[in-house]
């Protein structure tokens, strides 16, 4: 193992917390050499409701991965995932003295300053988590993706920002870090997702991810190759579970054993079969239908659908994602879950799978995966910037703080 191109990506979800350790080779492939993982205690739809339980659980999923790799881990990344994250979309200009000007890094970093300048997060109760290129327009006519090394006469550089609210940014770092690791970088979930299961062509063409966990459903709208639009749902197959439980009277495990062995998402696939339940506190089983189960489970799957689907129309990107819809997510398994979303989007619908990887692939090569892997995935890309590109200096939230020093930190306690 290359001590010096370790990452860790630490998924804080609401049903499991995953920890993946991730060794980049020298021609950047990525492969996964340790994981860990236990059951989620005191997080619910991306909200730290009991802080202690958090931070236990954490230490016991990173053990089990130290476990497996047989290294120790200093420091981590994390993901954000819940209502409390935000987006906005900016851009601003730098006009040069003179008409043929070659674009330079330090050209690109003045125009992420000006972003971050004109953004006073902290006066909002924000914290900055990403400002993403999207594209560079030249001389105010040609678009282009990496303007370094071409000539212009004034650039404009168009940013995707995504911010969290500020406290519960700083209680997701002191759970992490009363474990005793490091947080080196935070990746925000529907972004990380998007990263492990899109295809480059799928962001071009326009496309939205839908990443549909226990707690919270992850969306991310690419457009024109870039991320346009993120947002987290507090919505999720925990929904599922109680409806069932509240439904035929059974214990939440009970429900998620029928949901998991039993249940589909559209009622055309439902048999006339009765399944035996044993409600909660009877001694007796009784008899329940395999089509009353499914039409719980595709009444609460619709309505989830039907809250992003009415937040993409609001927004009108509706008609600008001809690439369709990708499920991933715990609950991208249920069956026939693509067959629901293409009757409620009227578009096309895949379930993504996290791919880009090697290792562990009978552990992770599921839906649920796809942040984890995409943490890592997203976190090796921006190694792969150039420093000057990468290392964003005279900002007083480090924003891309990572570049060389994301490897620097890892390798110092690795
Ligand atoms: N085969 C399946 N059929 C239906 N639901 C499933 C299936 N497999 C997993 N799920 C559901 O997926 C959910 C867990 O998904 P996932 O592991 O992505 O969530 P998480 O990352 O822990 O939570 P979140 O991201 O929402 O905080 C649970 O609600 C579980 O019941
Ligand atoms: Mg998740």
């Amino acid at each position: 193992m290359g001590k010096e191109s370790i990452i860790v990506a630490l998924d804080i979800g609401t049903s499991k917390i995953t920890t993946l350790i991730g060794d980049i080779d020298d021609s950047g492939e990525l492969h996964i050499v340790g994981f860990g993982e236990v059951p989620s205690a005191g997080i619910e739809k991306g909200v730290i409701v009991q802080p202690n339980a958090v931070t236990s659980a954490i230490r016991k999923s990173v053990d089990a991965a130290e476990n497996v790799a047989g290294s120790k881990i200093g420091g981590v990344i994390a993901n954000i995932s819940g209502a409390h994250l935000e987006c906005r979309n900016d851009a601003e200009k730098v006009e040069f003295n003179t008409n043929q000007k070659q674009i330079t890094s330090a050209d690109l970093n003045q125009l992420m300053e000006k972003i971050s300048e004109k953004l006073q997060p902290h006066k909002d109760n924000l914290e900055v988590i990403h400002i993403l290129p999207q594209k560079y327009i030249l001389d105010d006519e040609d678009e282009v993706i990496d303007p370094i090394g071409l000539f212009a006469s004034k650039i404009e550089g168009r940013f995707h920002i995504v911010l969290d609210r500020l406290n519960a940014y700083t209680n997701l770092r002191k759970v992490i870090e009363n474990t005793g690791l490091r947080v080196l970088d935070f990746v925000a979930n529907p972004i990380a997702s998007a990263t492990s299961v899109l295809y480059p062509e799928e962001k071009e063409m326009g496309i939205v991810v839908l990443d549909i966990g226990a707690g919270t459903t992850d969306m991310a709208v690419y457009k024109d190759g870039s991320i346009e639009y993120i947002r987290s749902f507090p919505v999720g197959g925990n929904q599922v579970t109680m409806d069932i439980a509240h439904r035929f009277k059974v214990s939440r495990e009970e429900a998620e054993n029928l949901k998991l062995e039993y249940g589909a998402a559209v009622v055309e696939v439902a048999t006339g079969d009765v399944i035996e339940v044993y409600p909660r506190g009877g001694e007796e089983p009784v008899q329940i239908d395999h089509y009353e189960l499914v039409d719980t489970i595709e009444a609460r799957l619709s309505e989830i659908f039907e809250i992003a689907k009415s937040e993409l129309d609001a927004l009108g990107y509706t008609s600008a994602v001809n690439g369709g819809i990708v499920l991933t997510g715990g609950v991208a398994n249920t069956p026939y879950i693509k067959e629901l979303a293409e009757n409620i989007f009227q578009t096309d619908v895949r379930i993504g799978k996290p791919k880009n990887y090697t290792g562990f692939s009978d552990k992770v090569a599921f839906p649920q995966y796809a942040t984890s892997i995409g943490m890592l995935l997203f976190a090796k890309n921006k190694i792969a910037l150039p420093p000057a590109t990468a290392v964003h200096n005279s900002s007083n939230f480090d924003i891309f703080k990572i570049g060389k020093s994301l490897i620097e930190k890892i390798k110092s306690i690795f």
